[in-house]
């Protein structure tokens, strides 16, 4: 009797934990060996040529000076093979790159993805910025009263990018306001991407100025003023 109640117990438990992904799961890529396989599996060539379509905006080796253009240089490929699949998918909203993946296959995705991991990663903006003590321990040791676990455990060292761990990003040398603007979109809900919500439930707990100083500390760049932009607005046009 005492066991069955306990059974059911868990049931409607699992059932309450399980409630939230009942809208759908926040990305339809899953790591299976297959998709790793895939992703890891582009053709660089082909990519550079599919990648004259994105120039534009994205530079000619995946680099650009926007601020709110993300870099692509030396990412992870299975990162930006996620990505473009999230794009495509549209769970991750962005007008300009939902219409710019559109008629991409996962193949082409690949080609891409292996394209801009070949690429030099960005440089270094200029002047270090000082040690911030602040994002300096969240990023290494995290702030376990607030169950914040340490950036650099996910996202290597110093934000070095992390390959054992399938889709990470690499932070280092990001552009500060893409770093700012993708933590306030976790944190608002408006990129809602990151499989297990890792991100936007750690971004919930960043107050605007450790976001400000954990960006200009990835992209060792001095601390801007908080952008106003939105996640989703368009580059400006030079
Ligand atoms: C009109 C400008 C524009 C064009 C064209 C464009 N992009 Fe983008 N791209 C952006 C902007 C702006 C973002 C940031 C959007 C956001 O915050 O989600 C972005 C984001 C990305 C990201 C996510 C990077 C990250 O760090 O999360 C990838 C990957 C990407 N673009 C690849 C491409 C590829 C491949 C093409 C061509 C098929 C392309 N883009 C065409 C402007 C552009
Ligand atoms: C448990 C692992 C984990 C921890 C801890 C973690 N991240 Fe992440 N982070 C991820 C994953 C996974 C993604 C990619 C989400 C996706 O698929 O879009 C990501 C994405 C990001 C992005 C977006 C990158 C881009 O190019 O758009 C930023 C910025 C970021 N994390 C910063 C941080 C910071 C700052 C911290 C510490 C306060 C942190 N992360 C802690 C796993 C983690």
């Amino acid at each position: 009797m005492r066991r069955r109640f306990a059974i059911a117990f868990f049931a409607a438990a699992a059932l309450a934990a399980a409630a939230p992904l009942v809208s759908g799961p926040s990305s339809r890529v899953a790591w299976t060996l297959e998709t790793v396989k895939l992703a890891r599996s582009g053709d660089a060539a082909k990519g550079k040529k599919l990648h004259e379509d994105c120039a534009q905006c994205h530079g000619e080796a995946g680099n650009v000076d926007i601020p709110d253009v993300p870099d692509l240089g030396g990412q992870d490929s299975l990162y930006i093979y996620k990505q473009l699949s999230d794009y495509k998918a549209e769970s991750r909203a962005s007008s300009i790159m939902n219409e710019a993946v559109k008629t991409l296959s996962d193949r082409d995705m690949a080609d891409l993805a292996a394209f801009y991991a070949a690429q030099k990663p960005p440089r270094s903006a200029g002047k270090p910025a000082p040690p911030n003590n602040a994002a300096v321990k969240l990023a290494t040791v995290g702030d376990g009263v607030r169950l914040i676990p340490a950036c650099d455990a996910c996202h290597g060292d110093r934000g070095a990018g992390n390959p054992s761990f399938y889709g990470m990003p690499g932070l280092k040398d990001q552009k500060s306001q893409d770093l700012t603007v993708q933590l306030m979109a976790f944190r608002s809900g408006e990129r809602a991407n990151d499989v297990y919500r890792v991100m936007r439930d750690l971004c919930k707990r960043l107050t605007d100025s450790e976001i400000g100083a954990l960006a200009s500390y990835y992209s060792g760049a001095l601390p801007e003023e908080p952008p106003t932009i939105s996640a989703t607005k368009p580059p400006q046009k030079k």
